[in-house]
């Protein structure tokens, strides 16, 4: 067997400079690591993929991230705002679909400050006590994080974007830094939120050293879920004429960082289903095991415009969890609609 490939079966540290070389030379162990990938996630989760429904509250935000279509200065996106009934009506919805994971994902929304989500939580928490709610806000002081932690939220996405500073610059406003993202990280760990972080693939500039470090750091930070997906370019962002990640390298990715964290939630995530129609089953046969469907009202979904062409008709609508259910089935696995908890974080 190859030596690295062998040395991440076995749980030992890799350095960056052999992430990097096993980044390089992917074509030959890539089947090998993806079978590998499926058999420790059937040891520690069996064939479940794990459903969340995914709630897009609002496409305010104050940021200005370069690769992103809801960045404050793209003035052609159409910002809106869920009231606090809508977000509850979406979830009622969901509770009777059999969901009991809800993903309230929005931009830096000044609007919803940090009190009002705290009791947007409290509410969700309330009318569905038996379900998770997991917060993809973005940066936010430590005791922000406390309130919303006390008010009942369970789980916390934050993608770190790229682990090399250099590279978090050229992606970001100067207003931000790696440094930030990394203390929230911290925090949010520490709280004791089940934690997310993760990357795009193929993101301007990035090379396979970059690459290899948000590997380095991931085998450190040990979060509990990871979320990558490829680049999307979007055409009101001056990134508009770069080009996209790929399908290859991504589920390549996937497959490392579920040998590496055998027990990590992994999500084929919706720019990977929207790059490839079969980009969501193809995740899965890489190691993935969770897939967060579309519960936002049909008619905002357009609006979280954050790349070109977002799927989110077909798989990627909650409506239509049978057809889901097809594909993850086609995949080799089952579609699980428990709370779908990190493994050594069994609710609270
Ligand atoms: N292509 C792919 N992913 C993107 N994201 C934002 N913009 C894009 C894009 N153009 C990802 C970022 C962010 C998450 C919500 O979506 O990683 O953290």
């Amino acid at each position: 067997m190859d030596p690295l490939v062998r040395k991440l079966c076995a749980g030992q540290r890799l350095e960056v400079g052999e992430f990097e070389r096993l980044i390089r030379g992917r074509e030959q162990v890539r089947e090998l690591l993806a079978s590998r990938a499926r058999e420790v996630r059937t040891q520690v989760y069996g064939d479940r993929v794990w459903i969340r429904g995914l709630i897009e509250f609002t496409n305010w935000c104050k940021n200005d991230c370069l690769y992103c279509g809801l960045r404050c200065s793209n003035h052609k996106v159409e910002r809106y705002r869920l009231s606090e009934d809508e977000v509850l009506s979406r979830c009622r919805m969901g509770y009777g679909t059999g969901f009991r994971t809800f993903v309230l994902q929005g931009g830096e929304d000044p609007l919803y400050d940090p009190e009002r989500i705290a009791g947007l939580v409290r509410a969700i928490k309330k009318g569905f006590p038996d379900c998770a709610v997991t917060l993809s806000v973005g940066e936010y002081p430590r005791e922000v994080y406390e309130l919303w932690y006390q008010a009942g939220a369970d789980r916390y996405l934050l993608r770190h974007e790229t682990a090399d500073p250099e590279h978090y610059s050229q992606l970001h406003p100067a207003s931000m830094c790696l440094a930030d993202r990394m203390r929230c990280l911290e925090d949010l760990k520490d709280i004791g939120y089940q934690v997310g972080c993760g990357f795009m693939v193929g993101s301007p500039w990035q090379t396979e050293e970059h690459l290899a470090k948000d590997l380095s750091f991931l085998q450190a930070f040990r979060p509990h879920m990871v979320g990558i997906g490829p680049f999307i370019p979007q055409k009101d962002t001056p990134f508009r004429d770069r080009t996209g990640g790929t399908v290859e390298l991504t589920t390549f990715l996937l497959s490392v960082i579920r040998v590496m964290l055998p027990d990590v939630l992994l999500p084929a995530t919706t720019a990977l289903a929207t790059i490839d129609p079969d980009g969501r089953e193809q995740g899965i046969r890489a190691g993935a095991n969770v897939c967060m469907p579309n519960l936002s009202p049909a008619d905002v979904r357009e609006k979280y415009a954050i790349y070109d062409d977002k799927a989110c008709a077909g798989d990627e609508a909650a409506e239509q969890l049978l057809h889901l259910e097809e594909k993850i089935r086609l995949a080799g696995c089952t579609m699980s609609m428990g709370r779908g908890d990190h493994i050594k974080m069994d609710g609270r």
